[in-house]
């Protein structure tokens, strides 16, 4: 079997600096993505629009046939005049990462009501916000990253009637909670799921610290919620794969004060991925509308064919015999190398 779809995005990915950022960053591409909205959790964060511009230089510099999408992290230094000087410099989206519960996310933030001034602005000018949706671990409040991101709901409901038009997307939801939350907002709210939440439940990173990201994945009826709105085809869900590389040395020797590093990386393999995923669950049929066109219509930045009706420049994708011990593959039609990359 064969299957063509038109121009995939992946709307959440880290593509980090230095050595590793020129190792994975012609992944994308090579991952079947023409399109990547970058996160801004370096060191020291991108907070400022100069910095973001000149992120996104070395990004196109290492693979010009994707399409960089830049985000600034939420800080005290994102003031009302940096959002609009960022904006009018074509950058999207701003992260907000609650203080201290993942990847460099110690100058993440404490209260969202100090950033109301922020966020108008962002609504007027049309900047959209991304939310780590986690509120960080506190024993004397019973949380812990099993309930961190439903203790977080509240947060996305309140900042939503505040901007009811203000483009607010809930990163990496977990749980049916979160899918319910979004679902409940009006258009101006959309989510991103990743592709090892479809496959991961607790059992599957407790003692496992190579399959350990935040928001950690849940319960076996989490897994089920996300499959399912997927399956249904909701225009305002859609992939953000997270794909977060970490050394390997940091993925498997804890540190005494963080333990292991949070992030699975996905990008190399994303499509094929995907791809296997939605078919295990019968929802091969809605890859198009995930991967493409339901993010891409959110963000609005359409592909060409959604532009102008155009055929074409879409990617295929080949599915293979099953081979032993393997089971299906899906992979590309070219003769990329090491079993299932798409050309
Ligand atoms: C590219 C490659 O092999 O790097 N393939 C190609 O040009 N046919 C990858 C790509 O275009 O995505
Ligand atoms: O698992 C994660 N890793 N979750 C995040 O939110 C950040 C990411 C990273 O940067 O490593
Ligand atoms: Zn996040
Ligand atoms: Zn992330």
């Amino acid at each position: 079997m064969q299957l063509t779809i038109d121009s995939p995005a992946d709307f959440h990915v880290h593509l980090r600096q230095g050595p590793m950022c020129a190792l994975v960053t012609p992944l994308v591409r090579k991952g079947g993505f023409r399109l990547a909205y970058v996160m801004p959790n370096l060191q020291p964060p991108i907070t400022t629009t100069a910095r973001a511009l000149e992120y996104k230089a070395e990004l196109q510099r290492l693979e010009p046939r994707v399409e960089f999408l830049m985000t600034l992290y939420l800080s005290p230094d994102l003031t009302p005049e940096e959002v609009r000087k960022a904006k009018s410099a074509g950058i999207v989206g701003v992260k907000s990462y609650p203080r201290g519960v993942t990847t460099n996310s110690d100058g993440g933030i404490e209260s969202y009501e100090a950033y109301y001034p922020v966020f108008a602005v962002m609504e007027e000018v049309g900047m959209v916000l991304n939310l780590h949706g986690e509120v960080p671990s506190d024993s004397s409040a019973n949380i812990s990253v099993l309930n961190a991101e439903p203790a977080f709901l509240p947060w996305l409901h309140r900042i939503h009637a505040q901007f009811p038009k203000l483009r607010i997307v809930l990163e990496h939801a977990t749980t049916r909670a979160a899918v319910e939350a979004v679902r409940k907002c009006g258009n101006t709210v959309a989510c991103t799921i990743t592709a090892h939440h479809l496959a991961l439940t607790v059992d599957d990173w407790a003692g496992q610290s190579l399959h350990f990201c935040k928001p950690v994945a849940k319960m076996p009826d989490d897994r089920a919620a996300l499959q399912e709105v997927i399956k249904e085809g909701h225009p305002r869900f859609f992939l953000g794969s997270d794909s977060a590389p970490h050394p390997s040395s940091s993925k498997t020797q804890s540190t005494p004060d963080k333990g292991c590093a949070a992030g699975l990386y996905t990008s190399a393999t994303l499509l094929p991925l995907v791809a296997h995923l939605l078919e295990s669950f019968d929802a091969l049929d809605k890859l198009e509308g995930f991967v493409c066109t339901f993010g891409r219509r959110f963000y609005q930045f359409p592909s060409e064919r959604m532009r102008v009706g155009a055929i074409g420049g879409g990617v295929t994708l080949q599915k293979l015999e099953k081979t032993e011990g393997t089971g299906d593959v899906w992979r590309g039609d070219g003769d990329a190398p090491a079993g299932y990359l798409p050309r």
